[in-house]
């Protein structure tokens, strides 16, 4: 952690004081710089390995135009999981070849959409959406080419929220029933089977989960082989590689993790003699987690004694609803004096009306003064993404931070636009 001589943290190479007076708060503050080195560890960390791979960002994790063209600018392709993420990618004129359509109840607008842009992969996640697939695309005299979401049943140990792999899931096809299903997807006209796919979770901090999911996935590939003679040309592991949310959380090394699920890979491979598909892998949280931290101004400080003080900052769970969704872990500092010799054990509440609106409890701070600014560390991935207008609380602005510059990439919301879309029944105008 950075701090200059007045005590001030500094983030990215910028004073954090001067970035929340500059833009007020709350604050979303993203860099350009640390997704580009996240982005590149892991590009690096395949391309040490010799192998066909596709790194591919999960836009759930955090969207926006400008988002999209750092990812293009990457050569990186893109997970989108609804029409909205689609069109947001479609406005920043991202390569649409390089479009993975995920989600397990695409509808038939959305699905039409992703026909007519030309993305490059769907990735079925059940029989319905394959057969409405299909009768979409002879309709329009079309093709689409298709991964095939497999569950590979296997329990990642994480949140039971975030878990996506084991059998008892929303997600996917299940891998006893995926020879039957890729059997019947072999004979449809408006299909072009491509590869196979599967996500164990999220904030995965192990490689073995991923060595599991490889090993069932490279079985199921020997036996298209040689029950069909189907060769499957891509396979896609998903996102999931975690973050060091908390000092000494992870002990998580990317080209480790990488390392291992590609001799996996290779071994398995060899053993069955079927070719080594083409990698992909889509991180959303790893890419862009650790790229943003949220300021704060601290307003409201409330000590009941022996029990807890309170330090309400101006946002809470509408711009950051992980803590009180998932019990998530954050780090933070006072931005205005990182280090004081005194620090007391204080909890972080936000402004919504609900108890559970808390962002960290029990951290060790500085004495907290109103007017003081809390910066909450690692909040670049599933906060923006995952913000709401609870209580009809505008949404904060983000700037993106790229060397000494520094620029707003989404407008905060006004008052205004809280109240746009809102109607008057003619009965009550009477
Ligand atoms: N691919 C698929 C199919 C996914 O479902 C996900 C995440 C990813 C990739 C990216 O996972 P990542 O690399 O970011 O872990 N809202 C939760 C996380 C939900 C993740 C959902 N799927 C949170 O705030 O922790």
């Amino acid at each position: 952690m950075k701090i200059d001589n007045n005590n001030h943290f500094i983030f990215s190479g910028h004073d954090t004081v001067e970035l929340a007076k500059k833009f007020g708060t709350p604050l979303y503050v993203l860099s350009e710089d640390i997704i580009r080195k996240n982005a590149i560890k892991i590009i690096k960390a395949f391309e040490k390995e010799n192998v066909d791979f596709q790194i591919i960002y999960a836009g759930k994790a955090l969207l926006n135009i400008a988002m999209c063209y750092i990812i293009k600018d990457l050569n990186m392709g893109l997970d989108v999981v609804s029409g909205g993420e689609l069109y947001t990618a479609k406005k920043a004129s991202f390569p649409m070849e390089k479009i993975y359509f995920h989600g397990n109840n695409k509808s038939k607008e959305e699905l039409n959409m992703a026909i007519d842009l030309g993305v490059g992969r769907i990735v079925v996640d059940s029989e319905y959406e394959l057969e409405l697939l299909n009768h979409l695309c002879i309709e329009k005299n079309k093709k689409a080419s298709v991964l095939f979401r497999i569950n590979p049943g296997i329990e990642a140990h994480t949140h039971k929220y975030i878990q996506t792999g084991q059998e008892d899931s929303k997600f996917g096809i299940s891998i006893k029933q995926a020879k039957n299903f890729i059997e019947k997807a072999r004979n449809m006209q408006g299909i072009i089977i491509k590869g196979l796919h599967c996500h164990i979770g999220s904030q995965i901090l192990e490689e073995y989960p991923y060595k599991i999911a490889a090993k069932i996935m490279m079985d199921l590939i020997k036996e298209l082989k040689i029950k069909y003679k189907l060769v499957i040309e891509e396979l896609n592991l998903g996102g999931g590689f975690g973050i060091e949310y908390l000092k000494g959380d992870s002990c998580f090394s990317v080209e480790k993790i990488v390392n291992e699920i590609l001799k996996t890979i290779q071994d398995q491979s060899l053993k069955y003699q079927v070719k080594i598909p083409k990698i992909i892998i889509e991180p959303g949280r790893y890419v862009v987690g650790n790229a943003g931290i949220t300021l704060y101004e601290i307003g409201a400080i409330k000590s009941i004694p022996g029990i807890r003080k309170y330090v309400s900052v101006n946002g809470g769970m509408v711009d950051n609803p992980r803590t009180a969704l998932y019990d998530a872990k954050y780090h933070a500092v006072i931005a205005n004096k990182v280090n004081e010799k005194e620090k007391e054990l204080v909890s972080i509440s936000g402004k919504c009306c609900e108890s559970g609106d808390m962002l960290i409890w029990d951290i060790p701070l500085p004495v907290c003064e109103p007017g003081d600014i809390l910066a909450v560390l690692a909040t670049g991935a599933y906060n923006y993404s995952m913000a709401s207008n609870y209580n009809r609380i505008p949404k904060p602005p983000m700037i993106l931070l790229k060397g000494s510059k520094a620029e707003i990439i989404v407008k905060g919301e006004t008052y205004e636009d809280i109240i746009r879309n809102d109607k008057i029944p003619t009965w009550l105008l009477e």
